[in-house]
C-alpha cells in the first residue's frame, strides 16, 4: 500500500474546501466535519478483510461476505482526534477506541505523555489513528510509538489536513503506516499552521478562542 493517499473524491474536497473557510460558524464546522470523516472511513477501511459466513434470506441460503476478524481499534490523538472519531464510530460502531494525549514540553518543544487508554490487544487489530492536523508529525510519531510499544502493527493514520514536513517526518519514522488525507497543503508557517491550511482545528471544532 501507498504510503500517502490523498482522497480526492469530489464530495470531501468540495466539504473541505467549505471548512477551510474562516466564517463557517462551529456548528457548521463539526457537521462538515463529521460528515467528511464518514467518506475517509470508508475510503481508509477498504482493505479490511471479509470472510463468508452461511446467513438466510427471506428466500434462501447464501454465503455471505462479512468482516473477518476483530474489531478495528480506533486511537483519538487528544483532543482534535476526537471530532474525526464521532463521525468514523457512526460508521464503524463496534470498534473499540482508545485516547492518546501528548503535550508539548516548552523547553524541549517533545511531545510528552499526559494520558494513553487504548483497547486490548492491539497486535490482533486494525488500528487506525486519527488526527485531523498532520503538521510537524511529532505527535502523530510518538502516538505510534506508544502504540507500538502496546503491541500495534497493523496501523494506518488519518487526517484531514497534511503538511509536506509531517508526511516527511512520518515516513521516516513510521514508513510502515500508510497516511490517508484529505489535502496535502504547500506548508507549514513559523507557529507549527498548516498553510493554507484552516487554522486550529480543535479551536474551530469546539469553539474555543
Ligand atoms: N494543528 C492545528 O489545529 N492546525 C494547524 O494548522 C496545525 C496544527
Amino acid at each position: 500500500m501507498q504510503h500517502l493517499t490523498i482522497v480526492d473524491h469530489p464530495l470531501v474536497q468540495h466539504k473541505l474546501s467549505i471548512m477551510r473557510q474562516k466564517d463557517v460558524s462551529t456548528a457548521g464546522f463539526r457537521r462538515l466535519l463529521r460528515e467528511i470523516s464518514l467518506l475517509l472511513a470508508y475510503e481508509i477501511t477498504r482493505e479490511l478483510e471479509l470472510t463468508s459466513t452461511r446467513i438466510e434470506t427471506p428466500l434462501c441460503e447464501m454465503d455471505a461476505p462479512m468482516l473477518e476478524g476483530k474489531k478495528l481499534a480506533l486511537i483519538s490523538i487528544l483532543r482534535a482526534g476526537n471530532g474525526l472519531l464521532d463521525g468514523i464510530l457512526e460508521l464503524i460502531p463496534g470498534a473499540r477506541v482508545g485516547f492518546v494525549g501528548l503535550y508539548r514540553d516548552p523547553e524541549t518543544l517533545k511531545p510528552v505523555e499526559y494520558y494513553c487508554k487504548v483497547p486490548r490487544e492491539l497486535d490482533a487489530r486494525m488500528t487506525i489513528v486519527v488526527d485531523p492536523m498532520l503538521a510537524t508529525g511529532n505527535s502523530s510519531v510518538a502516538a505510534i510509538n506508544m502504540l507500538k510499544e502496546r503491541g500495534a502493527k497493523n496501523l494506518r493514520f488519518l487526517c484531514l489536513l497534511a503538511a509536506p514536513e509531517g508526511v516527511a517526518r512520518m515516513r521516516e519514522a513510521h514508513a510502515d503506516v500508510p497516511i490517508f488525507t484529505a489535502a496535502l497543503d504547500e506548508r507549514l508557517d513559523d507557529h507549527g499552521y498548516i498553510v493554507p491550511g484552516l487554522g486550529d482545528a480543535g479551536d474551530r471544532m469546539f469553539g474555543t478562542k
